[in-house]
């Protein structure tokens, strides 16, 4: 099998389409942010989608996976847009799968529409939904007999605006506990992805305003796993984590951005029985290429 996993391609709507009534708490600051230069980092993601769509095409890619900031505000439009612009990536759909980014429920009212739902929820579906705890999470992917794929939801929406930390509820830690005791997973690859990270590349948490808050009850049910990745986005660059002095024995992949300029980066895991081979996607010249990167 080989799996593409990539993060956090925040493609901007122009903020001429954002509705003024929109702009309020949270939003009003991160569309100020985009006006202060953040968002022109971003600015190109279409064409950077669409370039790894290329590669995705090119390199026989049999699984997508991404760990969610599609958008920048989370709005509606945002979404909407944002699942047209993967769409030829996600094809066939039952070979792409997503997780939600803070970005994507970026405020309440995207929660309460449960927009990203609408627009993404064809990527999120599970094998075992006896294991479902809070709508379909955790979900559970099963791919041949030796690759199974889980799926952990830590966004939230901050309404404090400095804030950007997310959460792994309690009852989907207890569900990815139980899953992971299953027999049928036994002998197989083990990804699981979730937009926070656990650890920064240095193996330090990320900061309590950032950083996943859970993240050592969240390491300590992975322990479980005995072969494997976690998979995460939300830091935008790409970096690889020795999980080994936390008691795991898999490593932690951060997919940084497809899309920021300069970091485009992500991830492409060739996964055999019982070896597993991973390399780095770079962006040169318009273009997605692979730098080697690490064999085990
Ligand atoms: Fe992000
Ligand atoms: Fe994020």
């Amino acid at each position: 099998m080989r799996i593409l996993h990539y993060s956090d391609p925040h493609f901007d709507l122009s903020l001429r389409t954002i509705p003024l009534r929109k702009w309020f708490g949270k939003r009003a600051i991160g569309a100020l942010n985009l006006l202060g230069g953040r968002g022109r980092y971003f600015d190109d993601a279409d064409e950077k989608i669409k370039a790894l769509t290329r590669f995705k095409e090119s390199h026989e890619v049999d699984l997508v996976l991404c760990t969610g900031d599609y958008t920048a505000l989370g709005l509606t439009a945002e979404l909407e847009n944002a699942a047209e612009l993967i769409a030829p990536l996600a094809q066939p759909p039952e070979r792409y799968i997503t997780v939600p980014g803070n970005h994507d429920v970026y405020s309440t009212d995207v929660i309460l529409g449960d927009h990203f739902q609408e627009f993404f929820g064809q990527y999120m579906h599970t094998d075992w939904p006896q294991y479902s705890v809070e709508g379909e999470w955790p979900f559970v992917r099963l791919f041949g007999d030796y690759l199974a794929v889980i799926g952990v939801n830590s966004a939230k929406p901050n309404p404090l605006p400095w804030r950007s930390d997310g959460h792994i509820p309690p009852a989907q830690l207890g569900a990815l506990e139980r899953i992971l005791a299953d027999h049928r997973l036994r002998g197989r690859w083990i990804f699981v992805m979730t937009h926070y990270a656990a650890r920064l590349a240095d193996g330090r948490p990320d900061t309590p305003h950032h950083g996943l808050r859970n993240a050592d009850d969240f390491l300590r049910v992975c322990r479980r796993i005995e072969k494997g990745a976690i998979l995460n986005g939300h830091i935008h660059r790409c970096y690889i984590t020795d999980l080994t002095p936390e008691g795991l024995s898999i490593d932690l992949y951060c997919a940084g951005s497809v899309s920021m300029e300069g970091r485009e980066c992500f991830w492409l895991f060739d996964v055999e029985p019982e070896s597993m081979r991973v390399r780095r996607g770079v962006y040169d010249k318009e273009e997605f290429r692979l730098l080697e990167c690490d064999e085990r």
